[in-house]
């Protein structure tokens, strides 16, 4: 998700899609470290180097590290989303990767949960370097994978081009439907935004600017003419392209104890920060999808209590939190400026292991989930947080 700013004069703003994250990484230890929240690994961290990269925290330059399993461990699956390795520090880490843990005779699977790469051949070049690496991986697309502007007229519109990726997909040997690995059924859900998946109150103390201008889906993407016209067409295509997959879905969830499906976009609006605590408070209305959330709601019904999981992406908002007994989880590696800025990432826990003969039962840090597990939601307060008001004194 890439929204930029039309004030090209003025220095460099911060990327629109940051919250801000209220509290300095260190402030957040420091915070942690009172409630005693903080792993005693990273706290031990943070206090000796203030600099040094923690998991719950985000920081400059995360490292990989798919550490071999133990003998005992069977399966394992990691998540991920949002590599975006047209960025060269991006494609870096993924061939930085470790190979999985074929060689200790257990099955290593990933997830990537969209916005791979702009371009096909970088969406290809990451692809084959993951399956080098992974037993399986599973992918969905994100929108930055069915961009057009750098692909020279090799694709009549983004319809195609998605063809084009589930093709290399099934090339690569990416899984692109649902399939168990071990005793995990493992589901991939197509969707897309729609502006009605916001149902909360609209910030008007200050002008926003309007989606056309912030997000580039609006000038990087095509759509077929009867796709283009209405708010939930695309929404509601994505949506259907699911179907085909029912019958295996079906089986999928015969043969399995748990279940994870994972999306690029986000199922609830919850799952985003509020309005007034965002660089660009219209956010909601180009991320999300009320379809998506029925349809991963109705593969999880008669679970039992742990055994849902919904993987996600797009917002580069680390995430973790369970609503209505399923849990929901967003890891991105996101962009190197937004590591920088220590918003996602640090050191050895992307990807993140999510399941391991098991899911992982440890709920992981993560600065704006950790938030509203303690904090309730106030939608009907449209009056920006301190840093948003700042933002917009500064740029408008
Ligand atoms: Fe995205």
């Amino acid at each position: 998700m890439t929204p930029h700013l039309p004030v090209p004069s003025r220095p460099a703003p911060r990327h629109l899609l940051d919250a801000g994250a209220p509290p300095s990484p260190q402030q957040h230890h420091r915070r942690r470290r009172r409630r005693r929240l903080c792993p005693p690994r990273a706290r031990a961290s943070a206090a000796s180097s203030p600099s040094s990269s923690v998991r719950c925290c985000a920081a400059a330059a995360p490292q990989p590290t798919v550490a071999a399993a133990p003998a005992a461990t069977r399966t394992r699956v990691f998540v991920v989303s949002d590599l975006h390795t047209d960025y060269p520090e991006n494609m870096d880490w993924v061939r930085r990767l470790e190979v999985g843990a074929r060689d200790a005779g257990g099955v290593d699977a990933l997830v990537v949960a969209g916005d791979v790469a702009e371009t096909r051949d970088n969406f290809a070049r990451t692809m084959e370097a993951l399956r080098d690496r992974f037993e399986a991986v599973f992918y969905v697309p994100g929108n930055h994978d069915l961009w057009l502007r750098r692909e020279g007229g090799r694709y009549m519109d983004s319809l195609e081009k998605l063809t084009a990726l589930l093709d290399a997909c099934s090339e690569l040997g990416v899984d692109t439907g649902p399939r168990t690995i071990g005793d995990l059924g493992i589901i991939p859900l197509f969707s897309w935004y729609h502006k009605s998946f916001d149902k909360e109150k609209d910030v008007n103390s200050v002008r926003v600017p309007s989606l056309e201008m912030a997000c580039k889906d609006f000038h990087a993407c095509q759509w077929p003419s009867d796709l283009g016209s209405d708010d939930e067409a695309l929404a509601v295509y994505f949506d259907k392209l699911n179907d085909k997959n029912n019958d295996a879905i079906e089986e999928v969830k015969k043969n399995s104890k748990q279940i994870l499906t994972f999306s690029h976009f986000v199922p609830r609006q919850e799952l985003c920060p509020e309005k007034r605590m965002l660089y660009y408070p219209n956010l909601p209305k180009v991320i999300g999808s009320d379809f998506l959330e029925r349809r991963l709601r109705a593969i999880h019904s008669n679970r039992e209590d742990g055994a849902a999981c919904h993987v996600f992406g797009h917002t580069h908002f680390c995430w973790d939190s369970v609503v209505d007994e399923i849990r929901y989880i967003q890891a991105p590696l996101a962009y190197p400026r937004e590591r920088k800025r220590r918003m996602n990432g640090g050191e050895g826990w992307l990807p993140f292991c999510v399941y391991r003969d098991g899911f992982n039962p440890d709920i992981y840090p993560a600065i704006w989930s950790d938030y509203y597990n303690k904090n309730s939601r106030e939608p009907e307060n449209t009056q920006l947080a301190p840093w948003v008001a700042k933002y917009f004194r500064k740029y408008y």
